[in-house]
């Protein structure tokens, strides 16, 4: 992989004409030349042809190693048999109903069992959908309107949550209580009206933060390990301080899954020794294909049920349960026992490790974050402890860009804040190689750096 490297210009001699061209073609019917911004990358993007295992192969034949398994929904990498056995079944017998079927309630049998306080599971299609109907169910079950987010926290892209999602420097406020920045233009003030910004692991201040809106309260919505703030874990002390303070004020204390529900086979925040009133999760949990759920004990999800008349919060979805997520989704899991993720604690401190002592050795001024089956590099020498720490100046974000597309050259698939994750066909040979390419390619971008300044 890293092998056709020319010591001169660092290129690998990967061409990737087929597409550079897609791009084009893409440009002219999608706007923007393809269709997710988190893929969109400067000057075009990769566009996939195949994935097996760890593997994914691009239009052009070029071979990847994938840290990112499309944002870390695939945890078991690509073209899994099991998951594969399962959809070639399913799509003989129907793709989707306008009927339940046994699989949603196999499936809903076998989360429940897992994650102790899910008593009931509602299905439906995305990680946002799934945010957003926690969200109003919490309206709904409280009758009351704020929400609070955690700062930089990413929660998908219903409206009323994405405040402050992205504030930097200009507009973020004092630390100790952050202001309620609009992420897009045209964003209704109630949105950031109604929602309270909390500095992230900071009891302190958010105790007084909360203790002045507790009354206006629908919910706290945490995720525990909040990759846009830094991938950095929730404090125990911090998260069992929310925990008892929502339950005491008759506030919903809501857990987003979506990304971390791969931290524990039991859930992320019962990893963390706690349980939520309800939980929005998601990405591995559908086998690859699309999905959302919402789980919790019965006197939250109450808020979704039809049985005596029109509930609290309607919710359907024409694809929602739909028979070939359930099948993929069940094929996942059943293929993941408790020693899957212990292997993934261990694999994954293997490679947090690797990465800080080849830091330390090579001198290079990066650091990394993470927990269990993820992580997350910085440039920066010391590891952030939140989002403003981890908030990359646009200088940082432009040498990010460029250690990105170096990884990708030597056959590294990474995210765009250079975040990545395992699958069960990872081994150590395979996060020693990924090691090797992140240090080729920082001092690709660290010698690049300082021809820059000394040609100033
Ligand atoms: C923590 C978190 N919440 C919500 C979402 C939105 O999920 P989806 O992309 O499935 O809509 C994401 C997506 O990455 C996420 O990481």
């Amino acid at each position: 992989m890293s092998t056709n490297i020319d010591r001169n210009t660092g290129s690998t001699g990967r061409s990737i004409v087929g597409s550079a061209e897609l791009f084009g073609r893409g440009q002219r019917v999608i706007t923007g030349g393809n269709a997710r911004l988190s893929v969109f990358q400067r000057p075009h993007p990769i566009y996939i042809a195949s994935g097996t295992g760890v593997n994914i192969v691009d239009v052009d034949g070029n071979n990847y190693l994938d840290f990112l398994n499309n944002f870390t929904a695939l945890i078991h990498g690509h073209s899994f048999r099991p998951v594969l056995d399962r959809l070639h079944h399913q799509l003989e017998l129907g793709i989707s109903f306008s009927g339940p079927t046994k699989l949603e309630v196999e499936f809903a049998e076998l989360l429940c069992r897992r994650v102790s306080y899910f008593d009931q599971i509602r299905f439906m299609n995305s990680g946002t959908e799934a945010v957003m109907y926690t969200i109003k169910a919490a309206r709904a079950l409280t009758g009351k309107l704020k929400i609070a987010k955690l700062e930089g926290a990413f929660h998908g892209g219903y409206g009323p949550i994405e405040v402050s999602l992205d504030s930097a420097p200009a507009n973020w406020g004092p630390r100790s209580a952050p202001n309620a920045v609009p992420y897009c233009e045209g964003t209704p003030e109630w949105y950031t009206a109604d929602t309270v910004v909390l500095p992230f692991n900071e009891l302190g201040a958010t105790r007084e933060i909360l203790e002045g809106n507790k009354d206006k309260l629908a919910a706290v919505i945490i995720d525990v390990l909040p990759q846009r703030a830094g991938l950095v874990p929730i404090d125990r002390s911090y998260l069992a301080f929310l925990r008892e303070f929502t339950a005491r004020h008759g506030i919903v204390l809501i857990s987003d899954e979506v990304m971390s529900f791969r931290l524990s086979y039991h859930g992320a925040i019962s990893r963390f020794g706690f349980e939520a009133d309800l939980c929005a999760f998601a990405k591995i949990i559908g086998g690859g294909l699309p999905i959302g759920a919402v789980g919790g004990p019965s006197q939250f999800m109450l808020a979704f049920d039809p049985t005596n008349g029109k509930p609290l919060v309607p919710q359907s979805g024409t694809f929602s349960a739909n028979p070939m997520s359930m099948a993929a989704g069940i094929a996942a899991l059943e293929s993941l026992s408790e020693q899957s993720f212990q292997r993934f604690d261990d694999l994954g401190e293997h490679a947090c490790s690797s990465l800080t002592e080849m830091f330390r050795r090579e001198r290079l001024p990066y650091s990394v974050t993470g927990m269990g089956s993820m992580f997350r590099i910085h440039l920066r020498p010391e590891a952030p402890k939140d989002y403003r720490e981890a908030h990359a100046a646009p200088e940082q974000q432009e040498k990010m860009g460029m250690l990105i597309r170096a990884l990708q050259e030597r056959g590294v698939i990474v995210s765009p804040t250079c975040q990545l994750c395992l699958s069960t066909p990872m081994f150590t040979d395979h996060i020693d190689e990924m090691v090797t390419s992140v240090r080729e390619a920082a001092q690709m971008v660290e010698a690049a750096r300082l021809e820059n300044l000394g040609g100033q």
